[in-house]
């Protein structure tokens, strides 16, 4: 059964944060050291997603299991100067205990929608390299591989892959 997605309001921040935080942890252990992914704080991701969901220019989607939020996603404007697109998927992210229901579906199509309200037409997503599931997320969706490019996170450097949609149209959700 898939549950409810829909935009997110300011009282979701602390929700959001706490599912970023879950699902870094199960995502990333393995791929970023344990120390970095055991200082990721509840309150520190709740006072940053209050920013963002203040922000006009990142929307911001949840979906829900009854009450509960059990995954999200933001998308917004291109943001670091790919310049053959100029939407992005900023982050997409469901518990793992709520994976494989559809939600990554329905919130992909959310900020598809987001992405054309405000007048974008394509999109661009970052992952990390060695992260196969999502890569075969975005993969099912029609994403086409575009580069690969190196990143730090904490004190690391691993390397992402981007996914491109040439059009919103092409995003198979
Ligand atoms: C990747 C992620 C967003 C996908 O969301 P989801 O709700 O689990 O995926 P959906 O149920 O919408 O899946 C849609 C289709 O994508 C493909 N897919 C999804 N997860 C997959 C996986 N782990 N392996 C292979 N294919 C997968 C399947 O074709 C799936 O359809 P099916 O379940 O009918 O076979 C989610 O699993 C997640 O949050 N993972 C951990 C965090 C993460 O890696 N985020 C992305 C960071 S860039």
């Amino acid at each position: 059964m898939i549950g409810l997605v829909r935009p997110a309001a300011i009282d979701d921040a602390a929700a959001i944060a706490r599912v970023h935080v879950a699902s870094w942890r199960t995502t990333y252990s393995g791929l970023l050291p344990a120390e970095f992914l055991d200082s990721l704080d509840d309150e520190r991701y709740s006072e940053r997603w209050l920013r963002s969901l203040g922000d006009e220019a990142t929307r911001v989607y949840v979906a829900e299991d009854g009450h509960e939020v059990v995954a999200f996603a933001s998308g917004g404007r291109e943001r670091a100067g790919e310049g053959d697109y100029s939407g992005e998927l900023y982050a997409i992210y469901v518990l793992e205990k709520a994976q494989r229901q559809g939600h990554g579906k329905g919130l992909v199509r959310a900020v598809t929608a987001g992405l054309r309200e405000m007048g974008l037409d394509d999109m661009i997503v970052w992952v990390l390299r060695d992260n196969s599931p999502a890569r075969a997320f975005y993969e099912r969706l029609g994403g086409v591989y575009v580069r690969t490019q190196p990143i730090t996170i904490g004190s690391v450097v691993l390397q992402e892959v981007s996914y491109g949609w040439r059009s919103l149209d092409d995003v198979r959700v």
